[in-house]
Parts: C-alpha cells; sequence; structure tokens
C-alpha cells in the first residue's frame, strides 16, 4: 500500500505500524543478532553492571576479552567487594576513564551493604555510585527483564529515525525520543527488543553511512520516507587532538605506571611522561587523587588503597 494512503494518526503515523516494526525487528533480530556476547547469556546483575560499566566508553570487542578476564577472578559481587581496590585499578588498566572501576566497586560494596545483593530494581540501581539513569535500567532491563527504557545511543538513534523521522539524536535525548522508545516497547519482550534495536543502531543504522537497503523498518521508517534529512551533520566537526596530547592518555599512562608496583615521586612521574604532558603532571595527580585512584603517601604517589 502506498504511504499516502494509509490511515494515519493525528501524529501522522499508520495505527498498526509500531507492533508492525517490532515484528519485524524481531525477525531481524532472531536472525542477525549479536546473540553470543557473553553478557547476553546471563541474568546475573553484578555480571551485566560489570559488562554496562565496561562498554560505557570502550568498544564491544575490547570489552569482551577483559569482560571474561574480570570475571573470572572476580566471578562475584562479594568477591568483588573484598579485593584490594589498588587490584580493581590494575585489572581495569588500558580500558581508560579509570574512575569507572573504582565506582564499579564502590557500587558494589554499596548495593551489599543495603541491599544483600546487586538489585534489579531501577531506582535502586540508580542510587549507586556511578550508576547513571542508562546504566540503572539496562541492568534493571537486561538481568531482570523489567520493561523499562535503556536509551543508549544506539537504541535513541533507531528511534529518532524510525518513529520520528529525526536523522540525529544526541545526548541528553529528548522527551519525544523517550516516549517514542516507551510506547514501542512490546508488553513482553523488553530485554530482546532493546537488544535488537542496540544490534540495528550498531550494525545497520549507524550514525554514518546508515545501510537502509538491509534495514528491516525500512518499509515503515519515518526518515527514509522523508528523503533522510540529517544524514550528515551540515558543519564538520573541529578535528578532535591526537589521543597522545590528551589529558587522557597521560592521566592513562600515569595509571600504568603507578600500577606496576613501587610508589614514585612525583618528578620522576612527570620525567616518564612525554614532554608535552610534564607541566601538566601535578593536576593529572590531583585529578586522580579526587577520583580515588591515586593516593600520595610519604612523598610518593601509589595507586588508591582500601580504608
Ligand atoms: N548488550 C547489552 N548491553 C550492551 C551494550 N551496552 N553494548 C552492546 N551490547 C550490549
Amino acid at each position: 500500500m502506498a504511504r499516502s494512503s494509509r490511515t494515519t494518526t493525528s501524529a501522522g503515523r499508520a495505527p498498526d505500524e509500531p507492533s508492525r516494526l517490532r515484528r519485524a525487528l524481531g525477525r531481524w533480530y532472531r536472525a542477525k543478532g549479536r546473540h553470543d556476547l557473553p553478557w547476553r547469556l546471563t541474568r546475573d546483575p553484578y555480571a551485566v553492571l560489570v559488562s554496562e560499566v565496561m562498554l560505557q566508553q570502550t568498544q564491544v570487542e575490547r570489552v569482551r576479552a577483559r569482560y571474561e578476564a574480570w570475571l573470572q577472578r572476580w566471578p562475584t559481587a562479594s568477591s568483588l567487594a573484598e579485593a584490594p581496590a589498588a587490584e580493581v585499578i590494575r585489572e581495569w588498566s588500558g580500558l581508560g576513564y579509570n574512575r569507572r572501576a573504582v565506582n564499579l566497586q564502590r557500587a558494589t560494596r554499596e548495593a551489599l551493604e543495603r541491599f544483600g545483593r546487586i538489585p534489579l530494581d531501577e531506582a535502586k540501581l540508580a542510587s549507586l555510585p556511578g550508576v547513571g539513569p542508562y546504566t540503572a535500567a539496562a541492568v534493571a532491563c537486561f538481568a531482570g527483564g523489567r520493561r523499562t527504557v535503556a536509551l543508549d545511543t544506539n537504541v535513541a538513534r533507531v528511534v529518532a529515525r524510525a518513529l520520528l523521522g529525526q536523522g540525529r539524536a544526541r545526548p541528553p535525548y529528548g522527551r519525544e525520543v523517550r516516549e517514542a522508545a516507551e510506547a514501542w516497547l512490546p508488553a513482553r519482550g523488553a530485554r530482546d527488543h532493546q537488544l535488537a534495536l542496540m544490534d540495528l543502531g550498531a550494525t545497520v543504522c549507524r550514525a554514518s553511512s546508515p545501510a537502509c537497503e538491509a534495514c528491516p523498518l525500512a518499509r515503515d521508517c519515518a526518515w527514509l520516507a522523508a528523503g533522510r534529512p540529517e544524514a550528515n551533520p551540515a558543519a564538520p566537526r573541529a578535528k578532535a587532538p591526537p589521543f597522545e596530547s590528551t589529558a587522557r592518555f597521560a592521566r592513562g599512562r600515569i595509571v600504568a605506571m603507578l600500577a606496576e608496583g613501587a610508589p614514585l615521586p612525583g618528578d620522576t612521574i612527570a620525567a616518564r611522561l612525554p614532554e608535552e604532558h610534564r607541566a601538566a603532571c601535578p593536576e593529572y595527580l590531583e585529578a586522580l587523587a579526587g577520583d580515588g585512584i591515586a593516593v600520595l603517601r610519604e612523598g610518593r604517589w601509589g595507586l588508591a588503597e582500601d580504608g
């Protein structure tokens, strides 16, 4: 049937489109979804929390091996809670944004103290240190099967395009995107529905060069119907500096030095950094101390310890 001849709602969509889109998405996910991702093979809230924290700023393929090593070392929430903080930071080393490791352990310790386990309730999860709204929803949904929207960048983009006809969705996602995502959730099977949206966003409905010809939603996609407005940003963004010039790179190098073992004086740490970062070394160390990653003891810097 031609798109223009359908009966439409006040929002301009045929009343049966969301459920037809859902069914098409479900079929696609069963055939093409990334079912082998190890964190999808478990419903253990602790394991899912670990994976979601790792995946926050790190790519799926890099996380895969590190996630499995982590769970071998600390298979339960209580084993992580009891581990020395310095060991936790060491194990995280190389994944970047080391504060995530500190917060993951703090969240685990606090969850055990307050609830006796990692909760599945979204509000309880969101009350834990470093657990933001996305992570809380993701654990509630992926581990607990709760019917709640876990709006990550891929999910938001697919929703914005397919349902709202908007090319891009950047955080913080607007109410419109959230409401559309909520309305699209199936009565049952919210977990698979959202994993499907995630996979579609990551592999087909990509931010740039989307593969609409391979998309199961193409038939009803509002964005495609509108001629894919805003597919490419109008103004090219300023070129990012090389990674080696960033404070994140320098902080990562410092954490790697501290993880090697013996505590070091600040001057020694600065001298081992590339020239361009030496002057800022005291600031980096203070920032790492503020994040609970590094600590100054008797004039030498080491990894944070408990207590
Ligand atoms: N599966 C569950 N959560 C995920 C995430 N954040 N990224 C990729 N795959 C996932």
